[in-house]
């Protein structure tokens, strides 16, 4: 097993905010958006050898999509014309009230509370195309170029990108087999404070269940004292936490914990924000938003701008599949399937890595990834000996190097994560075994 608790943090760096950019045709945040993105890489990768195995995309099981329920579900919808021309028409920009109030209901189940608890209405839950629509708009209304969010170190690759994005800065912070470290998380924000740029940091971003890439759940009081952390520095300017919930239904073992929301019970510092992507399905692509009250007017401003509401017909289609009660099940039905996914990974696994030795991995107890250690002389990454040897042997592996923050903990260059979610356990057994190939040839 990986112990990344052991992970010596002394190797971190303060840069400065990005130098501003050449006067060029383009805005300042077209060319901090950066290169060719990670996807259309690896992609072009699996198309030019289609009987690689793909161990590399987040994509969920193509297999156990949802598409009868779904049929019924929009079978129902427009089998009542108004019905069906209220999904046809345009929505509002907070999003489907009934589809709201069903998302709070049954996050305040899940977190055994009730909303006098959480201080909250479903007047602040916002309904969007994507959660990460709604990690965008949110650095959007509260970053500044320069402006730092702390996140794992290692983190989701996407909100990276939303940052840099932005002009803002990723500084990454240890974790360990139960998450994001807290004091690490403290001690980060001693040393900004030291470098007079405390005013700077503005958020971190927490994924507490099964995250991407680490595939780790944070126990509850690692929750609190993240939340705690939150309120007792910048009193004076709010030190918000977003916390991504992406993967909360998808776990295979072990109990659900409360949220980080579950201990802001004032509702000022925690954002939620949650999908039904992996859940059910991202071609229908809806996710959401709690918001603290004060940023839910800039937000709404922001998404009224943006898109003055996502796709109504989507947001109708989740509320009645729910209504339905078409969700649950399906929710069952694809933790049953990637229980077996995980499974297999793991055999694999131990079967093709175990005896090469010096190999680590964290078994998951959901979502779809599990992160891998290599021995330290193997570089993952793209230009290193081992990504393009494994897609000869057959396999592709998103290397850990997308993964680190620009800036705070060391990124490290022999780790790497697989996807678990696409492939069938056959599939999976072959990726790994070639990717058992690939290091032993590297090794
Ligand atoms: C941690 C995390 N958050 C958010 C998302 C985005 O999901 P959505 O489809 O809702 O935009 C993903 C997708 O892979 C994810 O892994």
């Amino acid at each position: 097993m990986l112990n990344m608790a052991k992970r010596q943090l002394s190797k971190t760096s303060i840069k400065k905010p990005p130098p501003p950019p050449p006067a060029s045709d383009l805005s300042r945040r077209a060319e901090w958006v950066g290169g060719e993105p990670i996807a259309s890489l690896l992609m072009a990768k699996a198309l030019a050898q289609p009987e690689l195995v793909s161990l590399a995309a987040g994509f969920v099981d193509q297999e156990s999509l949802p598409v009868e329920p779904t049929r019924k579900t929009l079978e129902k919808i427009f089998s009542q014309a108004p019905v069906g021309r209220e999904a046809l028409q345009y929505g509002t920009t907070i999003g489907y009230p009934p589809l709201r109030k069903l998302i709070l209901s049954r996050l305040l189940q899940a977190d055994g509370c009730t909303a006098a608890e959480w201080n909250l209405s479903p007047e602040q839950v916002i309904v969007s195309a994507g959660s990460n629509q709604l990690l965008f708009l949110l650095g959007d209304i509260l970053l500044n170029p320069g402006d730092i969010v702390i996140c794992g170190s290692p983190s989701y690759y996407v909100y990276l990108g939303i940052l840099g994005n932005l002009g803002a800065r990723a500084v990454g912070v240890e974790c360990d087999e139960q998450g994001i470290v807290p004091e690490a998380i403290d001690e980060e924000l001693r040393r900004r404070q030291a470098a007079g740029e405390l005013a700077r940091v503005k958020a971190i971003y927490v994924m507490p269940y099964s995250d991407n890439p680490m595939g780790v759940t944070m126990p509850e009081v690692r929750r609190q004292a993240v939340v705690e952390l939150a309120k007792r520095w910048l009193p004076d300017q709010r030190l918000y936490v977003i916390e991504d919930v992406a993967y909360r239904e998808l776990r295979y073992y072990g109990e659900d914990v409360p949220s980080l929301r579950r201990s802001d019970p004032e509702g000022e510092t925690v954002v939620q924000v949650g999908t039904f992507s992996k859940s059910y399905s991202p071609g229908i692509r809806v996710g959401w938003g709690i918001f603290p009250p004060a940023l839910l007017t800039p937000l709404l401003h922001e998404k009224g701008n943006f898109d003055f509401g996502s796709p109504q017909l989507n947001q109708m289609l989740m509320t009645t599949v729910i209504e339905q009660g078409l969700f649950d099940p399906h929710v069952a039905y694809l933790c049953e399937t990637y229980r077996h996914k995980t499974e297999a990974t793991l055999r694999a696994l131990d079967e093709f890595l175990g005896p090469i030795g010096g190999i680590e991995w964290i078994r998951p107890h959901g979502g779809l990834y599990v992160w891998v250690r290599l021995p330290e002389s193997i570089d993952t990454g793209v230009a290193g000996p081992l990504f393009d040897r494994a897609i000869t042997e057959g396999v592709l592996y998103i290397p850990g190097e997308f993964c680190y923050p620009s800036e705070g903990a060391a990124p490290q260059k022999n780790m790497l994560r697989l996807s678990f979610g696409v492939p069938h356990c056959d599939a999976i057994r072959r990726g790994v075994q070639s990717l058992g190939r690939a290091i032993r040839q590297i090794l």
